[in-house]
Formats: structure tokens, sequence, C-alpha cells
């Protein structure tokens, strides 16, 4: 898979797809990718990305032109490696909210692009123009789409085949099934006069399993009754503990 991110900040997203996990998955060629400086697409002397929006108000807007030229530029990159047309994602406050299932759904593509807006926001015409879709991290507002895109490109790039060590690893994290995470433990047995739960010292893994499946589903109900409820609807068979 090849992602790119078109942005204000190429460095900023760069070291972030360099280091940890996706750094060595990178380093190995289990994906590529790109960071494009919006700038560097600018026409004008000054190489002004943004300008006041038509019709008043506070903040400055990106131009299309730039960010139009730059898209053009990763599809033509595209094109050169035999890869499809790139699937156009613009991160803006306005757009859909992002979850697992479209983590998934993202992860399947052969290329992804992704476009930062800053400031006030992007000139909707290059949205309509080259977006597939307008997409948000949740409810609350960033300065700008970085953050945004590196949320979307963690997430995507963790289910490419090779990432993860373990094909496992991301199963049973949370959201995979529609289910928060059961709580973790690590060495000492006691800290700080906390013990781990017996169970998990038994060895017994039914039980084990048993333990942290009751455990994710009391989370699930506790803290999103809302990812409960649709999980009750797809799993009608399972018994749920009695509480
Ligand atoms: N840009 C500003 N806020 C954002 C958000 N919540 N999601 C995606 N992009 C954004």
């Amino acid at each position: 898979m090849r992602i790119d991110i078109v942005t204000l900040f190429p460095e900023l997203c760069d070291s972030f797809l360099s280091a940890s996990i996706l750094g060595r998955a990178r380093a190995k060629n289990l994906f590529e990718a790109h960071c494009h400086q919006i700038r560097d697409y600018t026409k004008n002397k000054q190489k002004q990305t943004d300008d006041y929006p038509y019709g008043g108000g506070c903040g400055m807007v990106l131009y299309a032109q730039p960010i139009a030229d730059c898209l053009r530029a990763v599809q033509a990159q595209c094109a050169a490696q035999g890869r499809a047309r790139p699937h156009v994602v613009f991160l803006t406050a306005a757009g859909r909210p992002y979850n697992e299932e479209k983590a998934r759904e993202l992860a399947g593509y052969d290329a992804v692009t992704l476009v930062c807006g800053h400031y006030e926001g992007i000139d909707q015409r290059v949205i309509d123009a080259f977006g597939d879709e307008e997409i948000s991290i949740g409810d609350y507002v960033l300065t700008g789409g970085e953050l945004a895109s590196l949320v979307v490109a963690d997430s995507v790039l963790r289910l490419q085949p090779g990432v993860l060590a373990e094909e496992k690893g991301y199963q049973d994290e949370s959201y995979w099934d529609g289910l928060l995470e059961y709580p973790q433990f690590t060495r000492p047995e006691v800290w700080e006069g906390r013990a781990v739960p017996p169970v998990l010292l038994t060895g017994d893994h039914k039980k084990i399993d048993e333990w942290r499946g009751a455990q994710s589903r009391e989370r699930t109900r506790e803290r999103r009754p809302d990812l409960y409820d649709a999980w009750c609807e797809s799993h009608p068979l399972t018994e749920l503990p009695k509480w």
C-alpha cells in the first residue's frame, strides 16, 4: 500500500511515519509513504498558500490551486508505478466521523492520499473536484489536519500484512469485534499493594479467555453503551454475564 500526505508540515508527518512500529515497517518496505509540501506547488511570488475567505469572517482559507496541482503530481506518481488512482481523503472537522470500520475500508485501497487543512479551512472547490470523502477524527476542532491524517495513517497502516508482528495482535484489541479491550497487566505480580487478578496466573487459558471476554463486555457496557447495544444485537446467542 502507498500513503501520501498533502500538508504544510511534511517534516512533522514524515517523522511520525519514520518512528517506532511504522518506521520499522516502512524501512522493510511493508508500505510506502510520501509527505508533500503544499507550498511547493504555489504559483505566486510569495509562495502564499492561503487567503481571506469570500463573504468575510475570521481566519484564512487554503487556495485550491496548489492542492490540486499537488494531487495531480501524486496521481501521476501512482500511475507511473502502475497503481490505480489513489482514494483521496480530506481531513476536516466537518467530515464524517472516523472509526475502525472506515480504517479497514481504507486499508483495502492500494493507494490513499490524505489532505490536511489548516487555519479556517480549504477552498471547497478542490474538495469537490478531487475528494472521495471528508473525514473528521472526532467532535473537537484541531488547528490543522496533520494530527488527523496521522491518526488515519496509523490506524490504516497497522492493518497492513506484516506491520504488527502477530496477525492476532490487532484482533484482540478494542473495536476489532465491536467491544473495548480487556485490561492488561505485566510484572510485578503485586505493585504498590495492587495484585494482578489471580485468574491470569493460573495458566488455564480457557478460564483466562472467559474472564477477558467478560471484562470486555462489562467495560463496553459501562463506558460505551452505544457500542454495547450494537454488539448485543449482532451476538444474540452469547450468554451475557448477570450483573
Ligand atoms: N481539522 C480540524 N479539526 C479536525 C478534526 N476533528 N478531524 C479532522 N480534521 C480536522
